[in-house]
């Protein structure tokens, strides 16, 4: 393992884990990292994704989770993933040619395909934050075949190490946007780039498959789709194309 520092962040680097999030979150849980620590790998054996799918790491793509702790309610903790979002976004803009969009909750578009994705995983005491662990994915140089939402990566030009210091120097200044004035800002921020705004959207739930219009996000980061002549907000779903 490498450690290495950048900016105020400290980095471990390792070449294999099974899963970054899961060290980190390990690690914050007993209080071996306290905030701005990174656990990095080069590879990962049991990458996870969101709603308990597995993520694909192979050596070559960025792998990392970033542990904070910061001062807030549990009840805001999901907008850290739009602060990511848009921090991820920028980043990646830098090293390709293409633009690169936010999907709905926290993944990240690059023409029409998913090139990045974000797991937040948080812990809890009573109503506060105790700390939270953002792990973000980010294919390179190679992207999963037969995925459900089809996949693609950045065809190289930058190595994870140049990538995840370009993710913290956006990362500082989105992050303190959101710490001092909260989430409005970044709200607008996301929403600039928002893949399918305005468009069909389907959004597949638990039971239920609703198709409609993507028209925003609220002020908690919920979804907005206008089924019919209703609006309904939405908290956790898959979106897809129609
Ligand atoms: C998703 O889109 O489903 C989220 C994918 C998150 C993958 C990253 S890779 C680094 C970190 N460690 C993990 O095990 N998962 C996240």
């Amino acid at each position: 393992m490498k450690k290495w520092l950048y900016k105020s962040f400290l980095i471990q680097e390792f070449e294999e884990l099974p899963s970054t999030n899961s060290l980190a979150y390990e690690m914050a849980a007993s209080r071996e990292i306290i905030s701005n620590e990174i656990i990095m790998a080069q590879a990962q054996i049991s990458g996870k994704g969101r709603v308990g799918r597995s993520w694909e790491s192979p050596r070559g793509n960025l792998y990392f989770s970033l542990v904070l702790r910061p001062k807030i309610l549990s009840e805001n903790i999901a907008e850290i993933s739009f602060v990511s979002a848009v921090a991820i976004r920028l980043a990646i803009e830098k090293f390709s040619k293409k633009l690169c969009e936010n999907k709905w909750p926290n993944d990240l578009i690059l023409d029409g395909k998913k090139v990045a994705g974000i797991l937040l995983e948080s812990k809890i005491s009573g109503v506060n934050c105790e700390f939270v662990v953002i792990g973000i994915g980010v294919n390179i140089s190679s992207y999963p075949e037969n995925t459900i939402f089809p996949a693609t990566s950045l065809f190289g030009g930058v190595s994870p190490q140049d990538l995840l210091q370009n993710f913290l120097d956006e990362f500082e200044k989105i992050y303190a946007i959101w710490l001092n004035f909260g989430f409005t800002k970044i709200r607008n921020l996301w929403l600039e780039r928002a893949f399918c705004l305005g468009k069909n959207i389907s959004v597949k739930l638990t039971n239920e498959i609703l198709e409609g219009i993507f028209k925003d996000i609220d002020e908690f980061g919920n979804l907005i789709i206008q089924v019919g002549n209703k609006d309904l907000k939405i908290s956790a779903a898959d979106v897809g194309v129609v």
